[in-house]
């Protein structure tokens, strides 16, 4: 109660996670710490800079300072500073930016706080099929899976299509037989089960049965979806997105997660992205990337562009979210049209914040 009163009274900064971990090596010249964006329409403001690594946890409503317990604000602290740290160790021991994504990911969907993984959502079944991709900037490699049903960390089975097949997306029974023929252990549908999920699956068939403290807590991440992105010393760009989807979705439904250009984009030249939101909408108005397209092709900066989709055109198609979107000169924007967007992010000093509140980052924010 102490935690939480003080929490009311002190300004945002006093809520913001940041952990000082050390000094980061970063690119060399020219990498993330150099100031600016190479490209600028000089129409947005300047956002967080000298970032290499971000996540979020999902869009939705937003966590309310008031109303949540600071044992709930920890969980989901730590949960996303959790994620930073594990993909901070693979940058600083010199591992790829794919590396980092993976395990920042993986880290996600192991916690069952997150829809992926571990956690992940319901089917109006009662079954799970969860949907992830990895995009690699340097070469535009990309992979992803959907539908899989017997996959611990759908993240690591997109990564083996990527790197060990000829394809780029896999779909069903055949993505969980070729996850398992590369050593990846399966697990039952049991391992996804949590109380929470359940109680929101009752909910979302019954919408008039009175809600539990789970089943609310459920709502404020009603399109929960994990994903990072970052860039590493060589300038590499790469994105990862992993989700258990929409609660109550068909079964055989597949969202924009494992699509490669509308929820997860990795480019060196322009930008990673991953998004989190109404799927449909994000695939129909190709969301990552356009941002991309937009920075390639209207010469925007990383900003300017995430904003234009997320804040102009996805809600002109009907739909809400956000997304995290990192340049190579380590520009970082994540910008939301849904109330809330849980993230964090890891600075080239070694620095985390986690943001998750809604007066940490409004809706239609820049991300800082
Ligand atoms: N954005 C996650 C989904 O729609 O499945």
């Amino acid at each position: 109660m102490w935690l939480r009163s003080r929490l009311q009274l002190v300004p945002v900064f006093a809520a913001v996670a940041t952990v000082a971990l050390g000094l980061f090596t970063v690119p060399d010249s020219g990498g993330p710490t150099s100031a600016g964006s190479a490209r600028s329409s000089g129409t947005s403001r300047p956002d967080t800079r000298g970032v290499v690594l971000a996540v979020h946890g999902g869009a939705g409503s937003a966590l309310i300072r008031e109303e949540t317990s600071p044992e709930k604000e920890k969980a989901y602290r730590d949960g996303l500073a959790g994620a930073l740290r594990a993909g901070q160790k693979v940058l600083r021991g010199g591992g790829s930016s794919v590396d980092a994504v993976e395990a920042a990911v993986r880290a996600l969907e192991d916690n069952e706080l997150f829809n992926a993984g571990k956690g992940a959502v319901f089917n109006e079944d009662a079954g799970h099929e969860l949907d992830a991709s990895i995009m690699r900037g340097s070469d535009q490699a990309a992979g992803a899976v959907a539908a899989v049903r017997n996959v611990r960390n759908p993240i690591s089975a997109a990564r083996l299509v990527m790197e060990k097949s000829r394809h780029v997306l896999m779909v069903g029974e055949g993505a969980d037989d070729f996850a398992e023929r590369h050593g990846l252990k399966p697990v039952t549908q049991d391992y996804y089960w949590t109380q929470r999920r359940w109680d929101a699956l009752m909910k979302a068939k019954n919408p008039g049965r009175p809600q539990t403290k789970a089943s609310r807590a459920e709502d404020e991440q009603a399109m929960g979806t994990v994903g990072a992105v970052a860039v590493d010393r060589r300038r590499d760009l790469a994105a990862a997105t992993s989700t258990g989807g929409l609660t109550n979705k068909l079964a055989g439904r597949v969202g924009d997660s494992p699509i490669i250009g509308a929820g997860t984009y990795a480019k060196n030249d322009t930008v990673a992205a991953s998004a989190t939101g109404q799927g449909e909408v994000f695939i129909r108005g190709a969301a990552t990337a356009t941002i991309s397209n937009l920075i390639e092709f209207d010469d925007m900066d990383v900003t300017s562009a995430a904003r234009e989709v997320l804040i102009e055109r996805l809600p002109r198609l009907g739909g809400d979210g956000g997304v995290i979107a990192l340049g190579p000169d380590g520009e970082f924007a994540a910008p939301h049209s849904s109330q809330g967007l849980l993230h964090g992010y890891l600075t080239a000093d070694g620095t985390i914040v986690t943001k998750i509140f809604l007066d940490e980052s409004p809706p239609g924010a820049r991300g800082r």
